[in-house]
C-alpha cells in the first residue's frame, strides 16, 4: 500500500507534515462534497493547480522498483491511496486507486464518468456533463466513502496476502488506516518503509526509516540476487 511520500520525490507536495498541502491549505474549502457544492470553481482551480504540478513530474525509482515487484509476484496488488496516476505511468497494471484518480471526472449530479479535456488554468467556464450537471474530480473527498467494490477487492486480496509492504503513508486517513491492524490480525508479515514513525510503526515486523526511492530498489535488488 502507497501513500504521498511514494510520490514525494517526483517532487508531488504530500498531505501532512512540514511542507504538506494541509498545512497550507484548506480541507473543509478544498476537499469536501460541500466545498464543491459551495464553490466548485475554487475547488476546480486547486485541483487544476495539482494536476499541473503532478503533469510535469516524472516517475521516481519507488514507483519503478514497485513496477519490478509486480512482475516478480505472481500473486501482487498495488493499493494505493495517490490519486497522481504517475504508478500507473511508471508501469504498474495491477493497481486499485482507493482514492480515486486526479486525471478522470464524474457528474457530480448523474454520477456518469466523462474524459477529462480542460486542465488548462486559464479556462473559466466549469466543465459540465452531458447532463448539465457539474463534472468534479473523481476523487474521494472527506466525507465520502471508498467506492465498495474497490474497499472489497482490497479486503480479499489481504485475505490471502503473505507479505503487505506500507510505503511512504502516514496511516491517519481511514479506512485505509485499518490496513495495517486487519494485515496484523490475519498473521501477514508487515514491512513499513516511511521518514518517520507513523501509528502503525511499533505493531509492524519490520519498519524501515528511509526514503521510499532508495529503499524499494534495494528490496528489488536482493530479491533479484536471491532468486
Ligand atoms: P501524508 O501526507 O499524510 O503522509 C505522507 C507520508 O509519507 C508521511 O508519513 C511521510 O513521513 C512519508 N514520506 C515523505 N517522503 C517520503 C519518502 N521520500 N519516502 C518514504 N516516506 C516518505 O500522505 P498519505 O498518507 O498518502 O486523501 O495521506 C492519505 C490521504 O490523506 C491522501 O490520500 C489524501 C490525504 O488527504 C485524499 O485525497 C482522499
Amino acid at each position: 500500500m502507497t501513500g504521498a511520500g511514494v510520490s514525494a520525490e517526483s517532487g508531488i507536495p504530500t498531505f501532512r507534515g512540514t511542507d504538506g498541502l494541509w498545512k497550507n491549505y484548506s480541507v473543509q474549502d478544498l476537499a469536501t462534497p460541500h466545498a464543491f457544492k459551495r464553490d466548485p470553481g475554487l475547488v476546480w482551480d486547486w485541483y487544476r493547480w495539482r494536476q499541473n504540478i503532478i503533469l510535469k513530474a516524472q516517475p521516481n525509482p519507488a514507483h519503478y522498483a514497485i513496477v519490478e515487484l509486480e512482475r516478480m509476484f505472481e500473486r501482487f496488488l498495488l493499493l494505493t491511496q495517490n490519486v497522481d496516476n504517475l504508478h500507473y505511468r511508471a508501469g504498474s497494471r495491477k493497481v486499485l486507486e482507493i482514492h480515486g484518480n486526479i486525471f478522470r471526472v464524474r457528474c457530480s449530479e448523474c454520477g456518469k464518468e466523462n474524459p477529462f479535456t480542460c486542465i488548462d488554468e486559464s479556462i473559466h467556464e466549469l466543465p459540465r456533463c452531458d447532463c448539465g450537471g457539474l463534472l468534479r474530480p473523481d476523487v474521494v473527498w472527506f466525507g465520502e466513502a471508498i467506492p465498495s467494490r474497490v474497499w472489497a477487492e482490497s479486503l480479499d486480496y489481504l485475505n490471502t496476502a503473505q507479505v503487505a509492504v506500507f510505503c511512504g503513508t502516514s496511516g491517519v486517513v481511514w479506512p485505509a488506516a485499518a490496513i495495517p491492524g486487519l494485515a496484523k490480525e490475519l498473521r501477514i508479515r508487515t514491512i513499513e518503509i516511511n521518514l518517520e514513525p507513523t501509528p502503525f510503526s511499533r505493531t509492524v515486523d519490520v519498519s524501515i526509516m528511509t526514503r521510499a526511492g532508495e529503499t524499494l530498489p534495494r528490496i528489488v535488488n536482493a530479491l533479484s540476487a536471491a532468486e
